[in-house]
């Protein structure tokens, strides 16, 4: 929606005035913890809490998910407004009076607030008029199309609410303008007619074409697809990008599938609508569809939010296989995958088809079937890369290994790399198991080298968000033992995460530091003591190891000390200014990769206010940066002897010393 520009003092009065923890806490139940509070993120589906907000700063963020901003963008993202009916709508809850805006803005104001309202009006009017005509005469073609080419029940037709755009120019102009009276330029705004040339009047957009109608999560009609059923081209023609219709941000049926995503915990994608509607027909709901598009890390994250552990399959037109292709349509969820972020698994049909086709000769069971055995993207890829190749020629051998360790590289997650090195080193020894450590060996040192090289090539800023993940686990790991095995440290390491509001932000960390905590607290109350150093936490944390299983799995390591870790407990205050350094350092590149993006996606002319406030966080996030560079170098010299802290700042492309 454009926005008539609200008069700045009236943002600037909502903005003194409005508090984002009384904001958030309508939405989230908050726990204070330090100077901030946390909660479940309401952005996606979070287990344990990893979304904080900031009352020094005014600011959200979810370690987790990444999403962040201030009031106005909580409100906005939450409940997907715009920033205009958001300040409006805090202006009314803490009284700010909106008499600054003169008065025909305001009523432009109104205006503008009504069109959206007026928009959803049409859309479903228009669905409910082509769905009438697809039961008329002029629609017995559509709809024979529909039962008999494609198999659909009367009842799959009614739930997708399938329609016909009948032939002629002006046929829906007619109803909606003629006949409804609707001013032509809202309907034009609706996406549902054209302007003719030079200033001619309007036609419809959709002429003799299966309408297949996109709803909102609300369920609300916000756009049509429209197939032809004749050699027209093109095949599908869809609404244009509207007020209401955002193509980037839609997945087809989503609507209908959330439920069913959030009971399986598992998301399936595929390319077209009636492979959804095929689906769903068949019985397997959990299905949506992206619109034409590569999947954007807009429509991922939505899909996020309904499984909780992040399982999403992506049904692939086996045709487009071939790494490169899939990688374009996996879009922006490659990053996610692999930080780990989403556990991404390929479906490819054999034979060249896709699911509608498919269903037509099998049963829904075996499509589940292969919903099921569908491999992890990482192994969908190792597949590839294997898949042609005669690793007895040594060209093909080196190429395989070229491409493995690009792929390897890629992978945020040591544990996870460790894994993938042995099963790559497996599949290049051809059988030969007496050659896998060594093979194994050489990939680890080829991929490490990638690794460091990687962030300053010009490639993959990818690469470099990645490692930062693997440092945060080193910097986060580092305190964590300095905790456990040098109790007289304890007080240190405390004061330097809460002086600098530094939570652990990974989940396996935060877990055992909860865990730690708790024993704490239970042994304080034993004993009235608050003495962090005199409590046995390994033996402890041992005892609940024993309790739990699995739960430790990922942490248990750090319990043991190793010799390398050994000297770095020799040298611990400056040890754990530097880990902490590392972790604010991570932080204020999220946020500060966060804010950029935020910014580049505001318009500085009409979000004038928006725009700078991002700019402001951005740069300060910026500095920040800069001044733990700057600190860092100083120390270098004792830094040093830790190797992963002065490979960090390598990594970061500062130069030693
Ligand atoms: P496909 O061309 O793979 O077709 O388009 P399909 O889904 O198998 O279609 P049917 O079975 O022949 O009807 C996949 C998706 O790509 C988008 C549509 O969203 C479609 O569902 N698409 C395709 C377009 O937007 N425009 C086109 O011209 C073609
Ligand atoms: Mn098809």
């Amino acid at each position: 929606m454009e926005i008539p520009r609200l008069h700045p003092d009236t943002i600037e009065q909502v903005k003194q005035r409005v508090d984002i923890v009384d904001v958030v806490s309508e939405y989230v139940v908050l726990r204070k913890q330090g100077k901030d509070f946390v909660g479940l993120c309401p952005f996606h589906d979070d287990k344990s809490p990893s979304f904080s907000v900031s009352p020094s700063k005014q600011f959200y963020y979810c370690f987790s998910c990444g999403a962040g901003g201030n009031a106005f963008k909580f409100l906005m993202e939450l409940g997907k407004r715009s920033f205009g009916e958001v300040v409006l709508d805090l202006a009314k809850r803490y009284q700010v009076p909106l008499q600054t805006l003169e008065p025909a803005q305001r009523q432009e104001l109104q205006r503008q607030i009504s069109l959206r309202e007026q928009l959803y009006e049409i859309l479903a009017l228009t669905a409910r008029f082509y769905e009438h005509a697809l039961h008329q005469a002029t629609g017995e073609g559509a709809l024979r199309y529909l039962q008999a080419d494609r198999g659909l029940s009367q009842a799959t037709i009614q739930q997708f609410q399938l329609g016909y755009a009948p032939a002629g120019w002006q046929t829906l102009y007619g109803y909606l303008i003629e006949q409804k009276h609707y001013p032509v330029e809202l309907v034009e705004k609706a996406g549902l007619v054209v302007p003719r040339q030079g200033n001619n009047g309007y036609y419809d957009r959709f002429r003799d074409r299966l309408m297949i109608p996109i709803h909102d999560l609300q369920g609300r009609v916000i756009g049509f697809g429209g197939r032809s059923l004749g050699d027209e081209q093109p095949k599908y023609l869809n609404s244009p990008e509207t007020e209401l219709f955002d193509k980037g941000k839609t997945l087809f049926a989503l609507d209908k599938a959330r439920a069913a995503i959030a009971k399986q915990d598992k998301a399936v994608v595929v390319e077209g609508y009636f492979d959804v509607i095929a689906l769903h027909a068949a019985g397997i709901v959990n299905v949506v569809a992206s619109l034409g598009t590569a999947l954007s890390l807009a429509q991922v994250r939505q899909l996020l939010r309904y499984t909780e552990s992040k399982q999403v399959v992506l049904n692939f037109d086996a045709d487009a296989a071939g790494t490169k292709a899939a990688e374009r349509a996996i879009g922006e969820v490659a990053d996610l995958a692999y930080q780990g972020a989403v556990k991404l698994r390929i479906l490819t049909i054999p034979e060249g088809k896709d699911p509608d086709e498919f269903l037509k000769h099998h049963a829904a069971d075996d499509y589940q079937a292969l919903l099921d055995d569908a491999p992890l993207w990482l192994d969908w890829q190792l597949q590839a890369i294997f898949a042609d190749r005669n690793l007895r020629q040594a060209d093909q051998f080196q190429q395989a290994t070229q491409d493995v360790v690009k792929l390897l590289g890629d992978i945020a997650n040591a544990d996870t790399r460790t894994h993938y090195v042995r099963q790559c080193a497996e599949l290049l020894s051809n059988g030969d198991s007496r050659l896998v450590p060594l093979l194994a060996e050489n990939l680890l040192a080829q991929v490490r080298r990638q690794r460091r090289r990687s962030p300053e090539g010009k490639e993959s800023p990818k690469i470099a968000k990645v490692s930062l993940v693997e440092f945060l686990e080193q910097a986060e790991a580092t305190l964590l033992r300095i905790y456990l095995h040098s109790p007289d440290y304890r007080q240190q390491v405390v004061d330097a995460l809460e002086e600098r509001d530094l939570p652990f932000s990974l989940s396996h960390h935060r877990f055992l530091w909860r865990q730690i905590r708790d024993i704490e607290q239970a042994s304080s109350t034993d004993s009235g003591s608050d003495d962090l150093t005199s409590i046995d936490l390994v033996g402890q944390l041992r005892d609940r190891c024993a309790e739990f299983a699995g739960a430790f799995n990922q942490v248990d390591h750090l319990f043991q000390l190793e010799e390398k870790t050994q000297r770095d407990l020799l040298r611990t205050p400056l040890v754990i200014k530097a880990a902490s350094d590392c972790l604010e350092r991570v932080m204020c590149e999220k946020r500060y990769r966060h804010f950029s993006d935020l910014w580049q996606q505001t318009d500085f002319v009409t979000s004038a206010d928006l725009s700078q406030y991002y700019y402001k966080q951005l740069y300060a996030e910026k500095k920040r940066m800069e001044e733990l560079d700057r600190q860092r170098s100083i120390t270098f010299a004792e830094l040093a002897q830790t190797p992963w802290i002065g490979e960090f700042y390598e990594t970061l492309g500062i130069p030693k010393g």
